[in-house]
């Protein structure tokens, strides 16, 4: 299966990074997305994350320029009619991704790989919303992508190996790595990674310690780059939560229930970085 033309639905921080990775291995890229300025702000935030790879003599000025022409956008999802890989990453609702695939899969051709980089929901039941379970999969980049080396693959129950085979053939091209899990709620990576945030936010709640001994017990304690607050920041707090919530109507045990305080948070639109308030204040 050659795949030459990639389609990425959604262009907010995991459809930028996904679309400026693709463009540098040396695919064709459609970013597409609903809203105009989203598609502009992309555009922007690939040059420069490309401008950055170029400063620290990770690529050179030929392949950052070459990457940025690759990529062109659209706000018409049937122009994404013609790739041979589509990778939906739009925001982490069950409702609106359904309603993407209903509108694109007329328009794909039978042989168009379908993929989602969910974060935690269902692909089997993602791909019962479209013409082609068996050729459709859960494609997971880790956030910013193009630093992260991870990227999981989620096999629905109908998955063929072809559609798998193909997508680890891509990880491979792409210069990461893939790790393959099976189709539980939020997989492996959020299956763990979520409740320890998700823990780090009742140990704020409950007064155990402040935003900056948390991330620092956490940061200093045991080597993670970054504390589980400032993470969750830098992922979104909505997402975050909307994570927390599949693991526990997926999996109904207590032990997922969303901290009372991040509910709180996401109802006061204060989302992380992208808000510019989350547990930290960016303002
Ligand atoms: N694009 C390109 N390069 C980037 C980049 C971007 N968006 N962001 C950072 N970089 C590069 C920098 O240029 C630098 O490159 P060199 O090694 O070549 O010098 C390198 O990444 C490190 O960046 P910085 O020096 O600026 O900053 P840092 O050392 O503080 O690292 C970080 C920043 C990579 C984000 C680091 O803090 C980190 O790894 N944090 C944890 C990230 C994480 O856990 N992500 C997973 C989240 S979970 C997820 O995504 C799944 C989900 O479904 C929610």
């Amino acid at each position: 299966m050659d795949i030459k033309t990639v389609g990425v639905v959604g262009a907010g921080q995991m459809g930028n990074g996904i679309a400026h990775v693709f463009a540098l291995a040396g695919y064709e890229v459609i970013l597409n997305d609903i809203d105009r300025a989203t598609l502009d702000n992309a555009l922007k935030l690939i040059d420069a994350n490309l401008k950055r790879q170029v400063s620290r003599d990770r690529i050179t000025e030929e392949t950052a320029k070459a990457a940025m022409d690759r990529i062109s956008t659209t706000m018409t999802l049937s122009d994404l009619g013609k790739t041979d890989l589509v990778i939906e990453a739009a925001t982490e609702r069950e409702a609106v991704k359904s309603a993407i695939f209903e509108e694109l899969v007329p328009h794909l051709g039978p042989d168009t790989i379908l993929t989602s980089n969910t974060s935690s929901i269902s692909i089997t039941r993602l791909a019962s919303r479209t013409d082609r379970p068996e050729k459709f999969m859960g494609f997971h980049f880790m956030n910013p992508v193009p630093v992260m080396q991870l990227v999981e693959l989620i096999r629905g129950i109908a998955t063929d190996e072809k559609t798998y085979n193909a997508m680890k053939t891509v990880v491979d091209r792409l210069g990461k790595t893939s790790a393959t899990a099976e189709d539980f709620p939020a997989f492996i990576v959020n299956r763990i990674l979520m409740p320890m945030i998700n823990e780090a936010v009742y140990t704020l709640y409950e007064g155990v310690g402040s935003v900056q001994s948390i991330d620092q017990a956490m940061k200093l304690g045991t080597n993670h780059p970054m504390g589980p607050l400032e993470l969750a920041d830098f992922i979104g707090l909505d997402t975050c939560l909307a994570i927390m919530n599949v693991l526990h109507d997926g999996l109904a045990d207590t032990k997922y229930r969303p901290c009372p305080l991040l509910t709180k948070y996401v109802e006061a639109g204060w989302l992380g970085r992208k808000t510019d308030r989350g547990f930290y204040d960016y303002r």
